[in-house]
């Protein structure tokens, strides 16, 4: 029968199938951040939707458009987490992370929401893995971002990988050359898309980002923010990119690279695949000097990323099941208490083991064995006595059932598995 509800559009369920690969990513993650010293941390999945608002930036398409917004019984507007870094960065005031010595660097891993069009790549609910450095401004501290995330994906072992690194410099420099954009963007309003016109005044930069080919034109002829960075932040971006040179990372400088979200400041970088389609992003970020001011925390200059965990696996495409069953137990019907017994004893004793628990004949459940991929079956019988199977090459040879646990543990030794 097929069944009545379906995933909602946008979102998809994790099959166990799936669950390893998310695993090895996680693990991967999870070590690079313990050696590098941050700290894990785990927010709501909803927020109160000003923080985003304010946060992420009213004239984004991700405040605009994505967000998923409802309001609670109390009346409050509320809103899932559509990114990670403003919740962060709420944590770190609310708590007086401040007074702690700095930085403090901190990550996490988990779902986050945007309510964008869902293409290959793109969902409604998708996993990030997020970190973030607060309270340096150093160049180093933008670096060791950068180096992390580009070890962890060759790590992975993704392939294709492209670093885009620039810097948009502070907030007041960036005033001036916003002027100087909307300038040239007024001057060729005519081949602009209607999106981009509408957000002249509002979010000039966001022009680098369209697909438009008219608004693509023009913006080869507009000057970059590159070009305009003060001594101070040209100094900041240089030290960055000796850094990231230095530990033998690669990267294209950019100078178009705006990114989606209005709170960054100086440097911007972002990882792409070229085993990715249109959604070629695996994971961006950058420096955020005013972000925790701004939310009503102190001045504290930061500096973060996210990585896609969707688009990660992707790149790396289908993944070959490992197999972990050290033993998988046949029983004749009189056994299949014995066999739960065995099963339970391996269990503690920390060997993986399976067995029936559907009725299969000896059969059916030899048949089982195969398909579960355990590198052994322990085959018991009738009068008590058992036989270990090397499920590979078929060979049996006679188990003392008492010792069938250091049997299978002795095997597995010899097996290296
Ligand atoms: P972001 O570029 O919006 O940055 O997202 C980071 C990554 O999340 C993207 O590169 C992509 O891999 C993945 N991603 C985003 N949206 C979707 C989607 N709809 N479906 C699948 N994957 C998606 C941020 O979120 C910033 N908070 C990063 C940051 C941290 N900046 C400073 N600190």
């Amino acid at each position: 029968v097929a069944s009545k509800f379906k995933a909602p559009r946008g979102t998809f369920d994790v099959l166990p199938s799936d669950s390893a690969a998310r695993a090895r990513v996680y693990e991967a993650a999870a070590g690079a951040f313990e050696r590098a010293g941050y700290g894990r941390i785990e927010t709501p999945i909803f927020e109160e939707t000003e923080l985003f608002a304010r946060g992420v930036g009213e004239s984004t398409d991700i405040v605009q458009k994505e967000m998923f917004t409802f309001e609670d019984q109390g009346g409050r507007s509320l809103t899932l987490r559509p990114e990670a870094t403003a919740a962060l960065c709420r944590a770190y005031a609310e708590h007086g992370m401040h007074k702690l010595p700095q930085p403090v660097k901190l990550w996490c891993w988990g779902p986050f929401f945007r309510h964008e069009r869902p293409q290959s790549g793109r969902f409604r609910q998708f996993h990030q893995i997020d970190s973030e450095v607060i309270g340096t401004d150093s160049p180093l501290a933008d670096a060791e971002a950068i180096i992390l995330l580009a070890d962890l994906l060759a790590e992975l072992g993704v392939p294709g990988v492209e670093l885009r690194l620039g810097s948009l410099g502070s907030f007041e420099t960036r005033v001036a050359y916003r002027d100087e954009l909307r300038s040239h963007l007024h001057a060729n309003e005519g081949s602009l898309s209607d999106d981009v016109r509408s957000r002249i005044d509002s979010n000039p930069l966001r022009a680098f980002d369209s697909d438009h080919p008219g608004t693509r034109e023009v913006m080869e002829g507009a000057p970059t923010m590159l070009d305009r960075l003060d001594d101070d932040d040209a100094d900041h971006f240089e030290a960055v990119k000796a850094a990231v040179s230095d530990a033998g990372v690669d990267y294209v400088l950019d100078g178009t690279l705006v990114r989606g979200l209005d709170y960054y400041t100086r440097t911007v970088f972002e990882f792409t695949s070229d085993a990715l389609g249109a959604q070629s992003a695996l994971g961006g970020g950058g420096r955020y000097d005013g972000l925790v001011a701004e939310l009503g925390g102190p001045e504290t200059p930061a500096v973060g990323w996210a990585a896609g965990i969707e688009r990660i696996l992707m790149a790396l495409g289908e993944a070959e099941e490992e197999q972990s069953l050290d033993a998988f137990i046949v029983a004749p019907d009189g056994q299949r208490e014995m066999a739960l017994s065995l099963a339970t004893q391996a269990r503690r004793a920390g060997v993986c083991v399976d067995l029936d628990l559907a009725g299969r004949s000896e059969k059916g459940q030899m048949k089982q064995a195969n398909r579960s991929g355990a590198a052994r079956a322990v085959i018991l019988a009738d009068d008590g006595t058992a036989r270990l199977r090397d499920m590979e090459t078929g060979e049996e040879r006679p188990l003392d059932t008492d010792d069938v646990l250091r049997e299978i543990e002795a095997e597995r030794r010899k097996a290296g598995s």
